[in-house]
C-alpha cells in the first residue's frame, strides 16, 4: 500500500473572481503580489554564456549501440550539473501525447462551472485548483493535480468527463510516461554503474502523479510568479510543454537559466528522492517559471515517486560501489511525503533536514 498524501496539501480553490483577475491582469491583488520572487537573482542572457543551452540528450542515440557510450555520458553529466536536461526523439507515441495536448487545451479553454466538477476538496492534493501556496501566497496558475499510478490510487471523481476525451487521454499518456521513465532510468543505471535492478527497481511500481498547469499571461510579469522557486519532492520529473511560450528558468551556480521551448522534446529533471537515492551524485535543482506579458503556457508534469523498501534512503548498492557514508538519513516514505508537503507550505526544502553534516572531506 502506497501511503496516503490526501488532506496534507495546502490548495486554494479557483473563483470567478481569480478568473477576473487573471483576465483583468492589471490590479494585482495582494496575495499574487510577488516581486521578490521574480526579481532575485541574475538571469543569464543567450549571448552571455558559452554553457548556456541545456544539454539535449537524444533517445535514439541511448538506444544506438555505436553511440550509447558517449550520450550515457551525457545523460549522466547532466543529472549531476545541472539536474536536468532536454529529450529529443524520445520516441512516445505522438498521438497519444496530441490527443492528450488536444484534450488538455480543451479542458483549459472551458467555463470555470465546468473545470470546478473536479475542484480540489478540504485541503486535497488532488484536482482542479491553485497550485500549492507558499507562506501563504499564490501562484499565477490554474493547476490541475492527479494520482496517476497505480490504478488502484486513482481518484475518478477527480479526473474530468469534459472534453469527453480526457480520461482515455490521460490513461495512454500515464502510460507512455512509465514506459520513458523506465527506460531513461535504466540509462541512469548504467551511468551510475549500479546494478539496473537495484535502481529502477527503487521506482517500478510506485506512484505516478501529474500536475498540468496553465500560466496566465500577465500585463505584469515582473510582479508576479508563475511557480515559485522550488525543488521537486519525488524521484524523477518529465515536463511536457504544450506551446513555445518560455517561462521556466533553472537555478545553476547561483543565476537563472531560461529554458528555451524546444517542440517535440520533453524536459527531465532530477526530483529530491532520486538526490537521495544517489547520495547526492545527481542534483535536484530549483527551479521556477515566470509568466509572460503576451502568450499564456501550458505544461504536463509527471512526477514518479521512489524508495527504497517503503523508505527515503540513499540505494546501498550506490554506498557501496562508491565506498562512501550516507549523507542522508534514512526515513519511511509516510513521514516524508508529510514533511515535504509541511516544507513547502513554509517556503522549505524538506531533504535539506535529512543531510547528514559530514566533516570535512579532502577529496
Ligand atoms: C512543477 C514545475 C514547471 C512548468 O510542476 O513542479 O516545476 O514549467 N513545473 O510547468
Ligand atoms: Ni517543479
Amino acid at each position: 500500500m502506497e501511503p496516503s498524501i490526501n488532506k496534507v496539501a495546502n490548495r486554494d480553490a479557483i473563483t470567478e473572481e481569480v478568473v477576473a483577475v487573471f483576465a483583468e491582469s492589471d490590479f494585482i491583488p495582494e496575495r499574487y503580489y510577488r516581486p521578490d520572487d521574480v526579481l532575485a537573482g541574475i538571469v543569464v542572457g543567450p549571448d552571455e554564456d558559452e554553457a548556456y543551452d541545456l544539454p539535449v540528450v537524444d533517445m535514439e542515440r541511448l538506444l544506438d549501440p555505436e553511440l550509447a557510450e558517449a550520450e550515457i555520458a551525457k545523460l549522466g553529466s547532466a543529472c549531476r550539473n545541472w539536474g536536468f536536461f532536454q529529450l529529443v526523439n524520445h520516441g512516445v507515441d505522438e498521438q497519444v501525447v496530441n490527443e492528450m495536448k488536444d484534450s488538455t487545451l480543451r479542458f483549459f479553454s472551458m467555463p470555470l462551472e465546468s473545470k470546478k466538477m473536479v475542484e480540489i476538496q478540504d485541503n486535497g492534493f488532488e484536482g482542479y485548483g491553485h497550485h500549492f501556496s507558499r507562506l501563504g501566497k499564490l501562484d499565477w496558475a490554474e493547476s490541475l493535480i492527479l494520482l496517476t499510478q497505480p490504478n488502484e490510487d486513482r481518484n475518478p471523481d477527480m479526473w474530468p468527463t469534459n472534453p469527453s476525451s480526457f480520461r482515455d487521454a490521460l490513461e495512454k499518456f500515464s502510460a507512455e510516461m512509465t514506459n520513458l521513465a523506465m527506460r531513461i532510468l535504466s540509462f541512469m543505471a548504467t551511468d551510475l554503474g549500479v546494478d539496473q535492478e537495484a535502481f529502477v527497481g527503487a521506482f517500478r511500481d510506485r506512484q505516478q502523479s501529474m500536475a498540468i498547469h496553465r500560466y496566465p499571461p500577465c500585463r505584469h510579469p515582473d510582479k508576479v510568479i508563475g511557480i515559485t522557486p522550488h525543488t521537486d519532492g519525488l524521484g524523477l520529473t518529465l515536463l511536457l510543454q504544450l506551446d513555445d511560450t518560455p517561462g521556466l528558468q533553472i537555478r545553476k551556480d547561483g543565476r537563472w537559466f531560461p529554458v528555451q521551448p524546444r517542440p517535440g522534446s520533453f524536459i527531465i529533471n532530477v526530483a529530491d528522492i532520486l538526490q537521495v537515492l544517489t547520495n547526492g551524485t545527481y542534483r535536484s535543482v530549483e527551479h521556477r517559471v515566470l509568466t509572460n506579458a503576451e502568450k499564456g503556457r501550458t505544461t504536463i508534469v509527471t512526477f514518479y515517486s521512489a524508495d527504497v523498501d517503503g523508505m527515503v534512503k540513499p540505494i546501498p548498492e550506490v554506498l557501496k560501489l562508491n565506498g562512501v557514508e550516507a549523507r542522508y538519513k534514512s526515513i519511511k516514505m509516510l513521514e516524508y511525503i508529510k514533511g515535504n508537503f509541511a516544507a513547502l507550505s513554509d517556503g522549505k526544502q524538506f531533504i535539506d533536514s535529512l543531510r547528514i553534516t559530514m566533516k570535512p572531506n579532502i577529496s
